[in-house]
């Protein structure tokens, strides 16, 4: 694959393996690998007509030492097991979850992008329950599935700043819903504001909760970070999904003597902050240059280039992903 710096943040078709585990009777088959980019799935299957789906989106780089890191697999392990329990899905052992990413990683390694680019392999590991059933029940039939792809950064511009607008018109989650774990029908219920946001020329969506539309949520699909002063500010919420960028992203600032508060954040305190942005896998960090609220009418302006606190947090997780200072926290699994 050439001009590695092009790439989207898309699904790069490349050709590669992918593996698949059926459960089935109680337990998992063994992996199978092909080369096939579709998945058999029953017309009356449980994830294509109710929805019974979970996924993970992990990256893999090429370090500095010419290593392979993927990072925090274990974490996003995690993650998948509590979307499946949510879903009442099973789900294979966290062992398992990291070994196949592995394995796809290994397979794939040829779709690795090179240190100096600013692309990343993309991991992607998809849950779904395979049962033929037309009543609204479990499914005790699953496929786990895991493909892997070359991607550039979320947002095409990298670390340049986006625009982003306030919504209160459609919720994303509720407190007691499935905001908290990653499930398809989380991004099905964006996909209208996302739409009506593009529309107006904004990038991204800065959701609020779903009870009163006073407290910020989530930044499209990606968490939201601020800073001000010395203090690194993200929101706390139970229809918020636990971030595993923005988890290290709090740990790297706790690092660097800055104070992480992690609690409400009301829409009205936006002026306050010096910087602004959406963090998560595929964002990595991205800066917001401008959020527009449509209730007031105001368009806070944070700047036309990456804040220096954000730039620096941004660093330090990157240097850790491409094993370019030691990996102090344990965080990436070396593809060997
Ligand atoms: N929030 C949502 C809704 C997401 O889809 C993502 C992306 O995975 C994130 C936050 C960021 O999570 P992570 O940093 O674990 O990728
Ligand atoms: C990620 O950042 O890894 C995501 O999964 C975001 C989005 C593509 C769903």
């Amino acid at each position: 694959m050439k001009n590695w710096d092009e790439l989207s943040f898309d699904f790069n078709s490349t050709g590669g393996e992918n593996l698949r585990r059926y459960y089935k009777r109680g337990e998992w088959t063994a992996p199978e690998y092909t080369t096939s980019e579709y998945v058999p799935v029953h017309i009356c299957s449980a994830s294509l007509n109710y929805g019974l789906q979970a996924f993970e989106g992990i990256k893999a780089f090429r370090g500095v030492d010419g290593k392979v890191r993927l990072f925090r697999p274990y974490a996003h392990a995690a993650r998948m097991a509590s979307g499946a329990r949510k879903l009442c899905l099973p789900m294979p052992s966290a062992e398992e979850f990291v070994a196949a990413c592995v394995d796809v990683v290994r397979r794939n390694i040829e779709f690795l992008p090179p240190y100096e680019s600013r692309a990343a392999l993309y991991v992607r590991p998809v849950l779904f329950g395979t049962k033929p059933r037309l009543t609204v029940r479990p499914s005790d039939e699953a496929c786990f599935c895991v493909f892997a792809t070359p991607v550039g950064p979320y947002f095409k511009d990298g670390i340049r700043p986006i625009d982003a607008i306030v919504n209160r018109n459609q919720d994303r989650s509720a407190p007691l819903g499935t905001g908290d774990v990653k499930v398809g029908g989380n991004y099905a219920s964006s996909m209208l504001s996302y739409e009506e946001a593009h529309n107006l020329g904004y990038q991204a969506v800065l959701y609020t909760e779903s009870v009163e539309h006073r407290y910020i949520e989530e930044c499209g699909a990606a968490n939201f970070i601020a800073i001000k002063g010395d203090r690194y500010i993200t929101p706390k919420s139970p229809s918020i999904l636990p971030s595993i960028t923005n988890d290290s992203l709090m740990q790297l600032a706790k690092d660097k003597g800055l104070e992480v508060e992690q609690r409400p954040v009301d829409v009205a305190e936006l002026p306050t902050f010096e910087e602004c942005g959406a963090c998560g896998t595929g964002a990595i960090i991205t800066p917001l240059g401008n959020v527009f609220d449509p209730e007031s009418g105001e368009k806070i302006h944070y700047g036309d280039e990456v804040g220096p606190v954000l730039l620096d947090l941004y660093k330090s997780l990157q240097d850790i992903q491409y094993g370019r200072v030691p990996d102090i926290h344990d965080w990436c699994v070396v593809v060997e």
